[in-house]
């Protein structure tokens, strides 16, 4: 039997207890043990809840109880969580958390010293909820060389873009809605500007490349500059607007951004909505894999939890190897990354159109019935050259990219 402490009786752990008592038996069978909640630690009392009996306020009880063997961390935010993580690590016990924050700041340390101990530190949960793509990307993605990865890893604003495509609503609008269903959090900063996202796409860029990419210096544009008119233009041509958190590999070193990016049909994550998640991998030698689902939700992201446990249960006193150091990754500096532009310019066509292709060179305008402004798209050229060229313009509206 493996004994399993809970850190977090909130919608994860709650739903991590959940799945393990009602899916005791197949996760038994699977697992070749029996897997028991001994402990849950949360600072509040559940009177009436089925786990009233083992909620523990202090995580001194739970660290000094000799028949834990496997943590799970789903308490959030940095700290205790960190003192909490690396403690019970230290004791040579796994933890599975579903905390992105601290594995996107605390990754490579916390793996070396599960490494030393023998046990595992294992994250699943930690990007795209209940999508399988942590253990693919350390595993079966194994023998390739990561060439990119392109992400919707966030639901809240995919959602959100999505709402604003199909009922033409403007983005305050959808914004207080998709609050209103529980989709955006009260404070919903982190999710609509990007931060979240970037989050996650540091960690998959971090595990591809086995060094740290901290999420400070990835450029994070979130999607509160996106009006019903940038849609509109989008719909024009045939394309939609996602943020994308995305990295790719340049040589030896490695791009990354978070930002909306505008996306026609022939993309692969063209059709993902609504709240879901999608991952597109590129290995030199699997070529494009592509990973969708629930990026968020209690029983989608405690199942991934919960698949974690197993593995670590199957894996006592054996530490899988996982390959990301503190050496920082190096980037290629943000100025230097291409992509062409759709740009939107206050005045018309006659205002702009020479001094556009003064600055820009070649340009494709868009049409999509506005007669106080002009948009276009750029050739492919560098962050550099955009800025400089709208500087110089000095009537921007708004600019997305497109990949190229
Ligand atoms: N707020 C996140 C989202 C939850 O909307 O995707 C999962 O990290």
């Amino acid at each position: 039997m493996i004994n399993v402490s809970i850190l977090g009786y909130g919608t994860i752990g709650s739903g991590v207890f959940q799945i393990i008592r009602e899916n005791g038996q197949i996760i038994a069978e699977r697992t070749g043990e029996e897997i028991t909640v001994k402990s849950i630690l949360d600072l509040r009392d559940f009177p009436g809840d089925i786990a009233e009996d083992i909620i523990v306020h202090d995580f001194a009880e739970i660290d000094s109880d000799d028949s834990v063997q496997i943590v799970v961390e789903t308490m959030g935010g940095l700290h205790p969580a960190y003192e909490f993580v690396k403690a019970s690590l230290e004791k040579g016990r796994s933890v599975c958390t579903s905390n992105k924050a601290l594995v996107a700041a605390f990754g490579p340390e916390l793996l070396k010293i599960a490494e030393d101990k023998k046990c595992n530190f294992l994250f699943e949960a930690s990007v795209g909820g209940g999508i399988p793509v942590i253990r693919p990307l350390r595993s079966s993605l194994a023998p390739d060389v990561i060439e990119q990865i392109s992400g919707i890893l966030n639901g809240t604003t995919n959602y959100i873009l999505t709402e604003m495509t199909e009922k033409g609503s403007d983005f305050d609008t959808v914004l207080k809605d998709a609050q209103a269903k529980g989709y955006a959090e009260k404070d919903p900063t982190a999710d609509i500007e990007g931060h979240d996202a970037c989050r996650k796409i540091a960690i998959l860029t971090s595990l591809a490349y086995g060094h740290q990419l901290d999420f400070e210096d990835i450029y994070t544009e979130g999607i509160t500059n996106i009006t019903d008119r940038d849609i509109n233009y989008a719909k024009k041509l045939g394309a939609k607007i996602k943020i994308f958190g995305s990295s790719k590999k340049e040589g030896e070193k490695v791009s990354a951004m978070v930002a909306p990016k505008l996306i026609t049909v022939s993309h692969p994550l063209y059709s993902v909505d609504g709240v879901f998640n999608a991952i597109l991998i590129k290995g030199n030698m699997a070529g494009d894999v592509m990973f969708y689902g629930q990026g968020a939700g209690k029983l989608a992201t405690a199942s991934a939890v919960v698949s974690d446990i197993m593995e670590a249960s199957k894996h006592q006193g054996i530490n899988i190897k996982t390959i990301w150091d503190n050496q920082k990754l190096g980037l290629v500096p943000f100025e230097e990354s291409i992509s062409k532009f759709f740009v939107r310019l206050k005045g018309t066509k006659a205002d702009n159109e020479a001094k556009v292709s003064e600055v820009f060179g070649n340009v494709t305008p868009v049409d999509a019935g506005y007669s106080d402004e002009y948009a276009f798209i750029t050739e492919a050229i560098t962050e550099a050259k955009y800025t400089g060229a709208s500087e110089k313009l000095g009537n921007v509206i708004n600019k997305i990219r497109i990949d190229v």
